[in-house]
């Protein structure tokens, strides 16, 4: 089909009940975790504010607000048992109206989805004493008495947020407290609220009745529900698609947002929320069986992340909203692109799941490669051109962080080069997406290298810049982003026989027979060379010093790599350091010590050993430039944290400003290089 802004189906308005929503392009909920004393304030509102004026016709705040006091915060998530959340509403739904984005918010009770030993200590309880994996509450089966009180706390959350002047609310039931009622694997009650699927439901139809008797008839209500737990002795999809038409012809919902699976574990959890190298959309068809069971509004988010595939949902009749929510965290813009013919410049969300992985680790949700999402009151999403001064910039190094600073500066308005020594850009990115399964996140290089074009950015490659290459071309700033080399953990002896994780990601170095990986830095570098030679047929043995391996990569991440190794036979020894290593014939033999027990030591023997260690500046240039520049390389970090002149002249007549970023200072990630890049480049 021909699309154009007429007929494009993600364009046309969708009229739920009296509700115009002005397209089919939905942000579902998901906690960023930016609540402030369990309020959505000024953090929370900019961010959902900035994808209103992106032009996503719906957003649906929080993930999992909190109905009552019984469910404490497993993220971040709001209270909306507290009548303080209402203002804070009220100004969030006031700032997305402005842009005529709808926005309605997620309630819920977690049951057992949290932990008993946060908030105030009141015990976790669900439909049954079942205990969820990934939370380790045991909880109590639910009283007469606590469901009497938790029928109200929904009615009462629905009123505050009716108050609130939002447009909506969605009940959350897949695996929290709702449909713990539903699931024959979490409800074992022999009373009124278990067994016939009558009597599970009854829980969940008692908290329409009051929600209704709150709001009134003509409030939005609807449920995002698991229609098929895809788990033995859980809701089987037959059961799914009836608990939906139960639902749907009761009059007292509005809408259905569908989920298929369950999420009490890690691995459970990523066939909901599909990472990068999962296949895409795995919902979707599901998603329009239940539409066309029910006849009822749709609407579905999973790893639907590209504009065509939402299109083709919305086009061919399987949902009629479509969430594209880790999408509009990478870029917020989406819909204005579409509508500005400039789907091109979108920048990809690249499934690195990074967001939700440090949510689950206790952080914030960020993404990977836009450093201004959660960033809105510092870092724009939509850079302003510089009313000072144009100048000349020299970035050295075209991997993430160096990319993002000249972005960045040219949007700024500055004329930028970029001196790279390798034939093409992408740093460890590139390396990163050597690994077939994550090769997706070669999208954070080509977004950037094709932004770059559109703001006519020199890229010159197979430089290997020293002194006087960046002198000739007469920088009035130079951005050092040469990045990292990788370093050998400290070793007795032996340093020289081991290979890097870097050589064998790369391919420089075939993975041998019988290997040992030694991992002490504990992010993806180790675990992707781990899974490559795991997936070669190599014998290997993943050695950590750490208490759980590869501690800086999220639950989610881990998931994928642990598949490969529990496929692959890998032996994990955690809690172990690697000492030294000696040659023995044509074997390496490896001695293996304990932090804990001085006198223990092993040997293994093995044909290759492989150490992840993190990367050692590349920072020679930087230094035989500092003395020639103008701040001596100098940053006030006050000022680039709150604002002001950053650079200090230390030589007045020199002709440049220096400063280095990403792993050139120091080994960290991708977002770290990204969030370098921007907030150093804003300022020049
Ligand atoms: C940081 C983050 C937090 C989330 N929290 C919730 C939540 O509280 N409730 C919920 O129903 N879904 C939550 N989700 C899931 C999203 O609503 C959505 O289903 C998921 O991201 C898949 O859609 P996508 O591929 O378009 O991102 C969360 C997602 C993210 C990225
Ligand atoms: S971190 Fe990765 S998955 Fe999350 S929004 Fe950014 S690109 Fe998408």
């Amino acid at each position: 089909m021909n699309i154009s802004l007429r007929n494009d189906p993600l364009l046309q308005p969708y009229q739920l009940k009296h509700l115009t929503l002005k397209n089919r392009v939905m942000s579902t909920s998901h906690e960023p975790a930016y609540s402030e004393d369990g309020m959505p304030k000024e953090r929370y509102r900019l961010y959902h504010a900035e994808k209103a004026k992106g032009g996503m016709a719906l957003t649906m705040t929080a993930g999992s607000a909190l109905v009552a006091r019984d469910s404490p915060a497993a993220f971040g998530n709001l209270q909306a048992y507290r009548d303080e959340i209402v203002p804070w509403l009220r100004e969030l739904a006031d700032a997305s109206h402005e842009y005529d984005c709808k926005v309605m918010i997620q309630l819920t009770h977690l049951g057992r989805r949290t932990g008993w030993n946060r908030a105030d200590w009141l015990p976790v309880l669900a439909a049954s004493p079942v205990r969820e994996p990934a939370h380790r509450s045991f909880p109590k089966e639910a009283e007469d008495w606590d469901i009497e009180r938790i029928v109200a706390d929904y009615a009462s959350a629905a009123e505050r947020m009716q108050a609130a002047g939002l447009d909506g609310i969605e009940f959350e039931a897949y695996g929290h407290l709702m449909d713990g009622f539903w699931s024959p694997a979490t409800n074992r009650r022999e009373d009124e609220y278990g067994g016939s699927l009558d009597n599970r439901l009854r829980f969940s139809f008692r908290v329409l009745d009051a929600v209704r008797a709150a709001v009134g008839p003509d409030f939005i209500v609807g449920i995002r529900m698991v229609a098929d737990e895809d788990l033995e002795q859980g809701i089987g999809k037959e059961e799914g698609v009836e608990i939906a038409k139960r639902l749907a012809g009761s009059g007292k919902v509005d809408f259905l947002n569908i989920i298929r699976g369950t999420i009490e574990t890690d691995a459970a959890l990523t066939k909901v929320i599909p990472i990068t190298g999962m296949r895409s959309a795995p919902h979707l068809d599901f998603a329009g069986e239940v539409r066309a069971a029910t006849k009822f509004p749709v609407f579905h988010a999973a790893r639907i992340s590209d504009v065509a595939t939402a299109r083709h949902a919305i086009a061919t009749g399987k949902l009629d909203m479509v969430g594209l929510t880790r999408p509009h965290i990478a870029d917020p813009y989406i819909i204005a692109k579409v509508m500005a013919g400039e789907e091109h410049r979108i920048r990809p969300c690249v499934g690195a799941t990074y967001c939700l992985d440090r949510i689950y680790e206790g952080g914030e949700a960020l993404c990977i490669h836009n450093a201004a999402t959660g960033r809105e009151a510092t870092i724009p999403h939509v850079i302003s051109r510089s009313d000072g001064p144009l100048k000349k910039v020299v970035v050295v190094g075209a991997g993430a962080a160096g990319l993002e600073a000249a972005r960045v500066a040219a949007e700024r308005g500055h004329s930028v080069t970029v001196l790279e020594a390798a034939p093409q850009a992408g740093g460890q990115v590139r390396l990163a997406a050597q690994n077939p399964r994550r090769k997706e996140l070669i999208g954070i290089v080509d977004w950037r290298l094709s932004e770059l074009e559109r703001l006519g950015v020199e890229m010159r490659y197979d430089v290997w810049a020293e002194t006087d290459d960046v002198i000739s071309l007469g920088p009035e700033v130079v951005v050092i982003a040469t990045g990292g080399l990788p370093q050998n953990p400290p070793l007795e002896a032996g340093g020289d026989l081991v290979t890097s994780s870097w050589d064998i990601i790369s391919g420089a170095v075939k993975p041998a027979e019988n290997v040992l990986l030694y991992d002490d830095n504990g992010g993806h570098q180790g675990m992707t060379a781990a899974e490559l030679i795991a997936n070669a047929g190599a014998k290997l043995e993943l050695v950590s010093p750490e208490r759980f391996f590869a501690p800086e990569m999220g639950g989610m991440n881990h998931v994928p790599y642990m598949r490969a190794f529990h496929e692959k036979g890998v032996r994990i020894t955690i809690n172990t350091r690697l000492k030294s290593v000696r040659r023995d014939g044509n074997q390496l033999v490896a001695t293996l010590g304990s932090d804990f027990a001085s006198g223990w030591s092993e040997e293994r023997r093995v044909d290759q050993v492989v150490a992840e260690h993190g990367t050692l500046p590349l920072d020679e240039l930087y230094f035989a430039l500092k003395p020639l520049s103008k701040n001596g390389g100098a940053v006030d970090y006050e000022r680039l944290v709150e604002g002001g002149e950053i650079f200090p002249t230390i030589r007045s007549e020199a002709a440049f400003t220096l400063f280095r970023i990403g792993d050139a200072v120091a080994a960290r990630n991708i977002h770290a290089a990204v969030y370098d890049g921007i907030r150093f480049g804003l300022r020049l």
